[in-house]
């Protein structure tokens, strides 16, 4: 199992192999407020965790909503939706929650998670089961797109997720998401073809790619396989009566994505401030305070 860690807010903290990232994944307002993560006795709290196909990431709100802290962990346990390494999971989880406890000062019992659409019950309870094992009860799970939604309060058009692994494509009618689809290409791939063009190592290529001073020149290289990205979109929306695109995923931070896509499927396409935490702020959004 591959993995390096990162966290907010305080200041990123990365290991070796990862040494300039942090400018990239750290997200600003949860680095807000570093070191001020004093609660109040009675603060009750909301906690989501999201098993990515590249990240895993444990988020903390408050009662309100407002992100605390956070934590991510490059990790290879989930694929395609699915989690494949059990033990890893709930060991990396395990130590992030640890983590966040030492920071918060407060223990963490209560947790929701997401999965992505259309993967199979059995392994939608594998997801609650890692949850678990954590150390957390697990308060419900949320398919991956609606709990982006929640965030984002779109009323229409497609709600893509480039994510490590795959990407989502979910179209969303009266604020609601009516369609989905799942296709196996996302940031992993990136990667693979920046290791692949350089002669890097998959965790060089990703410390390159992943760092915003470095993504215009890297812009060509990736502009084919942001393309497949935007093919595979325009397969699923055209004849869906989609007018907008809003990317998430941690894949769409990358600098110039936004404007291929866009130019690719001619649709107009955004990209909210940090993607990669989308999703797991809508999770913890649908968890319920504690
Ligand atoms: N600033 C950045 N620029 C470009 N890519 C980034 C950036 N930050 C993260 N990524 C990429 O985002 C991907 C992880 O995003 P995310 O956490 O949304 O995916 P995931 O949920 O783990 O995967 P999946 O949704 O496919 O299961 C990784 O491939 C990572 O390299
Ligand atoms: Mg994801």
């Amino acid at each position: 199992m591959r993995s390096f860690t990162g966290q907010a807010p305080g200041g990123a903290r990365l290991t070796e192999t990862l040494p300039q990232a942090e400018a990239v994944i750290l997200p600003r307002p949860l680095s807000e407020s570093a070191g001020g993560l004093s609660l109040s006795p009675g603060a009750k709290l909301r906690v989501g965790v999201d098993l990515g196909t590249a990240y895993l990431v444990l988020v903390v709100l408050d009662e309100a909503g407002k992100p605390l802290a956070g934590e991510w962990q490059f990790a290879e346990v989930v694929r395609d939706g699915l989690v494949v390494d059990f033990v890893g999971a709930t060991d990396l989880l395990r130590g992030m929650k640890a983590r966040l406890e030492r920071r918060l000062g407060r223990e963490l019992t209560l947790a929701g998670s997401a999965y992505p659409p259309g993967v199979p019950q059995v392994e939608v309870a594998a997801t609650a089961h890692v949850v678990e094992a954590a150390g957390f009860e697990c308060s419900g799970l949320i398919d991956e797109p609606s709990a982006a939604n929640l965030v984002l309060h779109l009323q229409e058009g497609a709600l893509v997720d480039v994510g490590g692994g795959t990407t989502g494509i979910a179209i969303v009618r009266d604020g609601k998401v009516v369609y989905t689809a799942d296709e196996p290409t996302g940031g992993v791939h990136f990667t693979l073809v920046v290791a692949g063009s350089l002669g890097l190592s998959f965790e060089e290529a990703e410390a390159l790619k992943t760092t915003p001073s470095q993504q215009s020149r890297l812009l060509p290289l990736l502009r084919p396989v942001m393309e497949t990205v935007g093919a595979i979109i325009l397969h699923h929306v055209r004849r869906r009566r989609v007018h907008s695109i809003t990317l998430v995923g941690g894949s769409s931070a990358f600098q110039g994505m936004a404007q291929v896509i866009q130019d690719y499927t001619g649709l107009p396409t955004r990209v909210p401030a940090m993607p990669l935490f989308i999703t797991p702020l809508g999770i913890a959004l649908h968890s319920p305070p504690h």
